[in-house]
């Protein structure tokens, strides 16, 4: 176990007048399952590489167990990393990939043997030992590089989108066995990825990142309750939360044609009104105005509905019981649960609070 501390990380590669990442500031916990997580492009794995001392430091420190290590290699931090690639020896067997890491660090062949066992029991790979990565399937490669780095019993895991070349099914699998897997080794985790329920499921704290900088810290729920900001209302949860156009009128915030009562704070008179799917009810309590069903998706659990509300430009999703009566056509009372709603300001994409 260890902690890792980023104080102003800063990455700009030659070449580019760019900030990959942007004055990063975190601290993982000893222990702590930490997930990155946001859109292609906004600095995760560089943050990541940076951790690794697979990327060099442009400006800022970063520390584990309190000590300063910017400068220190790779090889020296204690710190094993998973990629999305797996990044296998190809002409090397399991068993051999296994202990490589360890062979290199000098470590005694018994031990190298026991520690190889232990893992390959738990990873299920202990029949594939003999076996070459190209005669693995996706899943089995992931489970060797996640293997790979179990052995080494490292400070400090770091994942890269582990996950994200295996099909659904897989996936959901190995999350599971993830998240058992922290729990068992009670290892710092950090790990990069950009689907939400990922980060959502596996995150003790969720670090949202956007552009090279940090958007929001917090546990899931919380981030997910209460958005920083529009980029993270929309980036979390599936669908997103509705974004709508709102301003107030005397006492009243008025979204299309619905007249909510919303005390005006601040000198905001435009605001955009957030609300998640699932905190519009469409059973005809007290509505607050009427939309037209454009389109409804039964999902199994739940149902998505569609709708067209009046003067407002865009669809509005709802997300109902597993049955609803709602027709493509009708007319269907819409009623925000105006608790969990949220107001941003349309210039800064800031929470109003
Ligand atoms: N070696 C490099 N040289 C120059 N620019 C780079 C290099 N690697 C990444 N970048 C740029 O730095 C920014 C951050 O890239 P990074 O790979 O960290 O993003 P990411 O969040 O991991 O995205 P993805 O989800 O697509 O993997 C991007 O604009 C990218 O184009
Ligand atoms: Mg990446």
């Amino acid at each position: 176990m260890a902690t890792v501390s980023l104080k102003d990380l800063t990455k700009r590669y030659p070449g580019s007048d760019l900030l990959a990442v942007d004055a990063v500031n975190l601290d993982v916990d000893h222990g702590e399952f930490m997930v990155l997580l946001g859109p292609s492009g906004c600095g995760k794995s560089t943050t990541l590489r940076m951790v690794a001392g697979l990327e060099s430091i442009s400006a800022g420190s970063l520390s584990i167990d309190g000590k300063r290590v910017n400068e220190v290699p790779a090889k020296d931090r204690d710190i094993a990393m998973v990629f999305q690639s797996y990044a296998l020896y190809p002409h090397m067997s399991v068993l051999d990939n296994l202990a490589f890491g360890l062979r290199r660090r000098g470590v005694s062949t018994s031990e190298i043997d026991k520690r190889v066992r232990a893992v390959a029991e738990t990873l299920g790979l202990a029949e594939l030992l003999k076996r070459k990565p190209h005669a693995l399937s996706g899943g089995q490669r992931q489970r060797v590089a996640l293997g790979r780095a179990i052995v080494r019993d490292p400070k400090v895991f770091l994942f890269d989108e582990p996950l994200s070349n295996l099909d659904a099914a897989l996936r959901v699998g190995m999350r599971g066995e993830l998240i058992k897997l922290h729990h068992r080794l009670g290892a710092t985790m950090i790990y990069v990825t950009h689907d939400q329920v990922e980060a959502m499921t596996m995150g003790d704290r969720i670090c949202i990142m956007n552009g090279g900088k940090v958007v929001q810290l917090g546990s899931p729920l919380d981030v997910y309750r209460e958005p920083a900001d529009m980029f993270v209302a929309s980036f979390l949860g599936s669908p997103p939360t509705n974004l709508l156009p709102g301003r107030f009128n005397g006492t009243h915030l008025v979204v299309g044609q619905a007249h909510l009562p919303v005390p005006r704070n601040a000198n905001a008179e435009q605001v955009i009104f957030g609300i998640r799917p699932e905190d519009i009810r469409i059973d005809g309590t007290a509505p607050h105005t009427y939309g037209e069903v454009l389109a409804v998706e039964p999902l199994g659990a739940e149902t998505i509905v569609r709708f067209r509300l009046p003067e407002i430009p865009h669809d509005v999703l709802v997300r109902g019981p597993r049955s609803v009566a709602a027709k493509v056509g009708d007319r269907a009372p819409i009623t925000f649960d105006m608790t969990s709603a949220h107001l941003f300001d349309p210039i800064t994409t800031q929470r109003i609070a």
